[in-house]
């Protein structure tokens, strides 16, 4: 049987550790993984992790595996102009795709049918296709123009998982907090973790 195919990708929205971790999660399960970064969100890597993941798509590739210790028939990464990978088309469209972080300006951009980087245009194929799209979309405070763009992509059946962790299940750390929300990701997924302690249960991660 074919491994499903996930697409995750890093927008300049902050929060890329969201993003990072995800993909940590979804190489763990199994799944075969594309990711894409956009101009903004290599900057933002930079920034808030101290990534310096630029340059041609086969040294981003190079770089994402050994940082995820992944193989090339694991995980393939592709550059934002790069219009011509299989995911840009319909025939190939992904089982799913998770834009995290997701700026406010890609979010507005897909809302809108306006797709002008490949993310956007992947985003735009799991919409027709009616495939699974989740957003975690990161910005504070929101304008009206931010909320009637979610709203109107979660009428289309976009998952809306807004990068806002919960503190119901005691976090010590910022791995917990990203954990929170990656764990609710996998949650839209269908995919097994044990990234948080769920309300009501008492084993948490490490334990039994
Ligand atoms: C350090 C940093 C943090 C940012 N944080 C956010 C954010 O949380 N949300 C957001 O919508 N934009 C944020 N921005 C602005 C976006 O990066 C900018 O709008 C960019 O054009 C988005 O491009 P993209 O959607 O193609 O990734 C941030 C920019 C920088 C440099």
């Amino acid at each position: 049987m074919r491994s499903r195919h996930f697409v995750v990708a890093l927008t300049g929205a902050s929060g890329a550790l969201y993003g990072l971790r995800l993909c940590s999660e979804l190489l763990r399960s199994g799944v075969r993984l594309t990711v894409m970064i956009s101009s903004a969100g290599q900057q933002v890597l930079a920034e808030e992790c101290g990534f310096d993941w630029q340059g041609s798509e086969d040294a981003v590739a190079s770089l994402l595996r050994e940082y995820f210790q992944a193989g090339e028939e694991q995980l393939s990464f592709y550059g934002e102009d790069n219009l011509l990978a299989p995911v840009a088309s319909g025939s190939n469209a992904p089982d799913a795709m998770v834009i995290c972080p997701c700026s406010m300006g890609t979010l507005a951009r897909i809302a809108a049918g306006n797709s002008g980087n490949l993310l956007e245009r992947c985003a735009d194929v799991m919409l027709k296709e009616r495939r699974t799209l989740v957003m975690v979309p990161r910005e504070t405070p929101l304008s009206e123009i931010h909320l009637e763009n979610m709203l109107k992509l979660a009428r289309m059946g976009v998952r809306m998982i807004p990068a806002m962790p919960a503190f119901y299940h005691g976090p010590q750390s910022i791995d917990d907090l990203v954990s929170f929300v990656v764990g609710k990701v996998l949650d839209a997924l269908d995919i097994e973790h044990a990234l948080f302690r769920r309300w009501g249960d008492t084993l948490v991660r490490g334990e039994g």
